[in-house]
């Protein structure tokens, strides 16, 4: 009894959530299922957050702190084994609160853009903050990715981390408090499942998805334009140049816009003559799922030649946004002080069209007292020999 004591406070000094997660990094690389929480740091208005460190059974792991819900690293897999981490981050909670381009976050109220910042619904006309050349980008000034989240992490073979948020009436401009549960799991299977869920007490809109910069070199260390992407969508999302949709769906056929077959990314990322192109800086669309309905389906498939890591993603939802970094110019200096120059990542952001708001032929967003908002993204990593 004694000894078990003497066990269980040393655990706890040693900042352990469960007896599972007291893996030292020794036990970890022999890969034991579990979550380790360690401090995080300090906000600015003195809340506390904490890092949670999920690993699985083949040996990946996913850190993620309760700031913002962001993915702070991810390792995994080359084709020799080597785990490294494949997104983009910051070294600290302080480089995530000086703030960046949305690493790893979890977006809301609405993931991508609302033109002018404004909607109507039932009648009653509701103004965002437009923080994005005159439009509203991933939910405002203080979206879900700036906010502290209440983290429960669930022990098991496939250890998960249910983060939750209210949100209340009028936050940010939006209409209805707003409950939402997000739940990150570790699979056996190397993928990291992303189960989203919300609740309203008003009519609002939602649009919540991730934010993660994928790099499958690993380290990050080169740019992706030499990234193998397919994307499971006949048809894209055309915009202005204010990067807001222009209403209509245009078949990929024939465009720089067609990965429907496995497709290096920077054949024809600066095709100038394509006036698409030239509204996105490069890709910074969202393309429209193949197959209806709200099961899984294949969304994109990303295959990184020299490491030979895949990522497959899987979605609930009828769009990706695939964005490839433009806007990424070295000013942001990441992990281990490496500045993230433009097109040294890409984003899969799974979640409804941008702008649905205010485009009627978009699917809605609309969410009523008494829907459950429920929606489901994987992505799953694994390895090929070439
Ligand atoms: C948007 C980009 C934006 C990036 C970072 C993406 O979802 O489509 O235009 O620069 O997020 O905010």
């Amino acid at each position: 009894m004694k000894f078990l004591t003497q066990f269980l406070s040393l655990a706890l000094l040693a900042g352990c959530v469960t007896m599972n997660s007291c893996t030292s990094k020794k036990e970890t690389t022999e890969q034991k299922p579990g979550i380790e929480k360690t401090a995080y740091g300090q906000l600015p208005d003195g809340q506390t957050a904490d890092l949670y460190t999920l690993h699985n059974a083949d040996g990946m792991s996913a850190s993620i702190t309760n700031y913002g819900g962001i993915i702070v690293s991810l390792t995994t897999p080359d084709r020799n084994g080597k785990f490294e981490d494949v997104t983009l981050g910051m070294d600290s909670l302080a480089g995530y609160v000086k703030g960046t381009p949305y690493f790893g976050a979890l977006v809301g109220r609405y993931g991508n853009r609302i033109a002018k910042g404004k909607f109507t619904l039932d009648g009653k006309t509701y103004s965002l903050a437009t923080n994005n050349f005159g439009n509203h980008l991933h939910g405002g000034l203080k979206g879900f990715d700036k906010v502290l989240w209440t983290a429960t992490p669930v022990e098991g073979d496939e250890p998960a981390l249910k983060l939750t948020y209210t949100s209340k009436d009028g936050e940010e401009g939006y209409p209805g408090n707003l409950t939402v549960e997000v739940t990150y799991t570790l699979q056996k299977d190397n993928a990291l499942k992303i189960d989203y869920q919300a609740t309203t007490d008003k009519p609002t809109v939602v649009n919540l998805t991730n934010h993660t910069y994928f790099n499958l070199t690993g380290g990050a260390k080169r740019d992706i334009l030499d990234h193998v992407v397919t994307l499971y969508a006949d048809k894209f999302i055309p915009i202005d140049q204010t990067l807001i949709p222009t209403g209509k769906l245009q078949p990929v056929a024939g465009t720089p816009f067609d990965f429907t077959k496995p497709t290096v990314v920077g054949t024809r990322i600066n095709d100038s003559t394509d006036t698409q192109i030239k509204y996105g800086g490069g890709y910074d669309h969202g393309w429209v799922l193949n197959g209806t309905g709200d099961s899984l389906k294949l969304a994109a498939t990303v295959y990184e030649p020299t490491s030979g890591r895949v990522m497959e993603v899987r979605t609930t939802q009828p769009a990706v946004q695939f964005y490839t970094g433009n806007f990424l110019d070295g000013s942001v200096t990441g992990r281990e002080g490496f500045p993230y120059k433009k097109r040294y990542a890409l984003c899969l952001e799974t979640e409804h069209y941008p702008d649905s708001p205010n485009q009627p032929n978009f699917p809605t967003t609309v969410l009523r007292p008494g829907e459950t908002y429920k929606t489901t993204t994987i992505y799953q990593f694994s390895s090929k020999k070439e």
